[in-house]
């Protein structure tokens, strides 16, 4: 499972981190509290801040994933992985090749959009070229806003997320916990469904959820990359994390 601290190598601010995150630095919003950017009723009233965010954000503009989400794609390489349920919607993990059905995002896709009011989908090109451009996205049915399908507060999970998740996670034999500070249910839930005595990994700068009161749980605290970096050592791994990482590199141009 991870959240927005796999992200933060590739560049993109997570969400809590005292001082860098989203939330620390919105006040150009004039929102009531931080989170009213990725609520739904405070979207309907004022799209503006989130269209904002969004036309930085938006995958692929400015990102590419790094050695956390290719460790990732390594263990789907290599028969490892049963699932990976993803917080984010950076939208990395499918940069990096992992398989959609390895992947749950559980906070939903930038992959598509529809309109907030009648549901009709929306061509996310569309939105995207929309956004870029300060222009705020209407339903050409019903005129209702339109956003990314990304889930937001108020909002359901996918279904995916609840038929899969407590199945996937009780049988288990190890769940690494990645870049997530467990804050926000019902995903942060899902590290608790392992059985107690199933490996938990968790790498990340803070102590976080439940980690750290079971019988098999391992710390690593610091910086994700760097730990990753120590884990691929131990397993020969390290080639092949390199290779994949510079396979994704932009090609630079002479000019
Ligand atoms: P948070 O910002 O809440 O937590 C990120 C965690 O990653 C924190 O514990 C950081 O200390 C840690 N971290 C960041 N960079 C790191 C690094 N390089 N190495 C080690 N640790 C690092 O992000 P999430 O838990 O993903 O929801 O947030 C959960 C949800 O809250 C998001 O999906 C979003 C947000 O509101 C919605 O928008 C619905």
């Amino acid at each position: 499972m991870s959240g927005a601290g796999i992200s933060t190598a590739s560049g993109i601010q997570d969400f809590r981190s005292p001082g860098s995150g989203v939330y620390d630095n919105l006040s150009k919003y004039n929102l009531p509290y931080p989170e009213a950017v990725f609520e739904l009723e405070y979207f309907k009233k004022n799209p503006k801040p989130f269209n904002s965010w969004a036309k930085q954000f938006f995958p692929g503009v400015n990102y590419l994933p790094n050695t956390g989400h290719y460790f990732i794609k390594l263990l789907e390489e290599k028969g490892k992985l049963s699932k990976l349920f993803t917080q984010n919607i950076d939208g990395l993990e499918r940069i990096a090749g992992i398989k959609e059905d390895k992947l749950v995002e559980a906070h939903g896709t930038f992959n598509s959009a529809s309109c907030i009011s009648c549901k009709e989908a929306y061509s996310i090109q569309t939105l995207k070229t929309q956004i870029l451009e300060d222009i705020t996205p209407t339903c050409h049915k019903c005129q209702g806003l339109i956003k990314p399908n990304i889930i937001f507060f108020g909002e359901p999970l996918p279904g995916r997320f609840f038929d899969e998740a407590e199945f996937d996670c009780m049988f288990a034999d190890l769940l690494i916990c990645i870049g997530t500070s467990l804050e926000v249910y019902p995903f942060a839930g899902i590290a608790d469904v392992t059985r107690h005595t199933t490996p938990r990994i968790l790498l990340n700068n803070d102590l976080v959820g439940s980690f750290g009161t079971r019988p098999n749980d391992s710390v690593l605290l610091g910086d994700i990359n760097a730990s990753i970096e120590k884990i691929c050592d131990r397993l020969g791994w390290s080639q092949q994390i390199l290779d994949m990482n510079n396979l994704n590199k932009p090609i630079k141009t002479c000019s």
